[in-house]
C-alpha cells in the first residue's frame, strides 16, 4: 500500500532577503525525506493583528495563510532570535493562526530550528516559541534540537547551507517530524 505524501508548511519570522533562517528553510526543502514535501510560506503580506480589522473581515492574505497551514500535515518553523525571543513577524503570524473556529495549527506536529550569528544559535527564542505552542496546541518535537550557531560561517554568500554537520542535523529533524506526522495520523 502506498503511503500518503506528507505535506509540511515551513515559515520563518525573518523578512530579510539574506536571512539565515530563510536559507535554512531552503536547505530543509532539499533535505525532506522521501514521501514528503515542504511548502515555504511567506509571512511578508500579513498585516499586524488588530481585532477591529478582524471583526470587519479577516484579510485575504490571512485567509490564504491559514488555508496553506490547514492543508499541511505538519509544520517547520525556522526562527531568528530577537532580544532573546521570537521576532514580531513570527508571533503575529502565530497569533493570526490561533484565531477562528478551526485554528489550522491545532494538534499538528512542529519541528523548530533557529539560526543566529551568535554562539547560542537562537536557543532562547526556541524556548519562548515552545511556550506559545502550548496556547496553540501546536505539538513541538523535543528532539533533535537544531540551533545553528555562528550562522555567518555556515552559509555561503548566496545563502546555501554549506556546513555538512548542520545539513545532517536538519535532515534528522525532518525525519523525526515526518515520523511524528505519520504516527499522529495512525491514531
Ligand atoms: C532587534 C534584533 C534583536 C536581536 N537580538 C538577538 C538575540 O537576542 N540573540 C541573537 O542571537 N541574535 C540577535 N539578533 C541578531 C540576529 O540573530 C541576526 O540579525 C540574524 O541574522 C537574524 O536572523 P535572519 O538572518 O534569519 O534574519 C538580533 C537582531 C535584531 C534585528
Amino acid at each position: 500500500m502506498n503511503k500518503k505524501n506528507i505535506r509540511i508548511a515551513g515559515f520563518t519570522g525573518s523578512l530579510r532577503q539574506g536571512s539565515y533562517n530563510k536559507a535554512a528553510l531552503r536547505a530543509a526543502g532539499e533535505l525532506m525525506p522521501d514521501g514528503s514535501e515542504l511548502e515555504i510560506v511567506d509571512l511578508a503580506d500579513l498585516p499586524f493583528l488588530n481585532e477591529d480589522v478582524e471583526a470587519a473581515g479577516v484579510p485575504v492574505s490571512v485567509e490564504a495563510f491559514k488555508q496553506k497551514l490547514g492543508g499541511a500535515d505538519g509544520v517547520l518553523i525556522a526562527t531568528p532570535e530577537y532580544n532573546y525571543s521570537i521576532p514580531p513577524v513570527l508571533k503575529n503570524a502565530l497569533d493570526w493562526a490561533s484565531r477562528g473556529k478551526e485554528p489550522p495549527l491545532y494538534g499538528k506536529p512542529l519541528a523548530i530550528m533557529s539560526a543566529s550569528p551568535g554562539m547560542f544559535g537562537g536557543a532562547r527564542a526556541q524556548y519562548h516559541l515552545r511556550q506559545v505552542c502550548v496556547s496553540l496546541n501546536l505539538i513541538p518535537l523535543n528532539k533533535p534540537e537544531v540551533m545553528i550557531a555562528r550562522a555567518n560561517t555556515k552559509f555561503s554568500a548566496e545563502g546555501v547551507l554549506e556546513d555538512e554537520r548542520t545539513r545532517q542535523a536538519i535532515k534528522k529533524l525532518l525525519e523525526a517530524l515526518v515520523l511524528s506526522v505519520r504516527k499522529s495520523q495512525e491514531k
